[in-house]
């Protein structure tokens, strides 16, 4: 049933950021290391383990490592929410990362602030095949599922109205950002900045190190602002978990 040359690694931090796709595996099995279930299985034609990290950079480092490792995952996706940090990106966007940074680096004055130490990066760039392949999914969710798979009253609810779709920076750290002073510091750090949330760039050093190719893709679910929490719990259950569903499914269909 694996047709197509591909190992792909999906991670997600929360269960409602994935909700869906394990049942829809097929054969799948499940290995249960480091206190994480990897479900290994065929996701619509796809040679697929997914699995679910827990919040952070470390979290989301060692679950990729060991997709890496222990399952030889040639390809690798994480797909989850983030907050905005930009007026243009409004809850209910998609953001696919061309670069991510760590917001949260400093070991100066050993090295300049967010350089990863010893790699001379600051920003890891994501895989553009991948990138192209993500924006035709995205686009093609947006334009043909949205309306049938969100209810109107979510809908609503969300202020969905014509969601768009963005590439750029987005930042992580081992931070939710519920403040709009805070925000504005990344915004003067990063003022190309996106996105934040907690783990894209730490998945994305693994994969540099690893030369894995892989992507962030994220909804916005909150402004990064004093509401944040409230949205985000509320946006999770009742939308995100739709977004990633429909979006792995139309990824699917365009893989080589
Ligand atoms: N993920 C979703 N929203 C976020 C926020 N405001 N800060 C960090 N990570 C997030």
């Amino acid at each position: 049933m694996d047709r197509k040359p591909y190992r792909l690694g999906i991670i997600s931090a929360l269960q409602e950021e994935q909700a869906g796709l394990i049942t829809q595996m097929r054969d799948g099995k499940i290995f249960t290391r480091g206190k994480r279930d990897y479900v290994h299985g065929n996701l619509w034609g796809i040679d697929c383990i997914c699995v679910l990290s827990r919040l952070g950079k470390v979290a989301s480092a060692a679950t990729a490592a060991m997709l890496i490792e222990r399952f030889d995952v040639s390809h690798l996706l994480f797909t989850g929410v983030a907050g905005s940090a930009d007026p243009e990106v409004r809850v209910g966007d998609i953001v696919i990362a061309s670069e991510l940074v760590q917001h949260d680096m400093d070991t100066r004055p050993l090295f300049p602030r967010f350089e990863i130490p010893l790699t001379g990066l600051s920003r890891f760039p994501s895989d553009a095949q991948i990138n192209r392949y993500l924006l035709e999914a995205a686009t093609n969710f947006l334009d043909q599922d949205l309306l049938t798979e969100i209810s109107e009253e979510n809908r609503a609810n969300f202020n969905l109205h014509q969601p768009r779709l963005h590439q750029g920076l987005i930042a992580s750290g081992d931070e939710f950002i519920a403040s709009a002073s805070r925000l504005q510091e990344l915004k003067r750090d990063f003022p190309d900045l996106l996105a934040v949330e907690m783990e894209g760039a730490a998945v994305a050093q693994v994969c540099h190190e690893f030369g894995i190719p892989f992507s962030v893709i994220r909804t916005i679910s909150d402004n990064a602002n004093e509401d944040s929490a409230v949205d985000f719990l509320s946006f999770i259950r009742h939308v995100a978990s739709v977004y990633a569903f429909h979006t792995i499914r139309r990824l699917s269909a365009l893989l080589p």
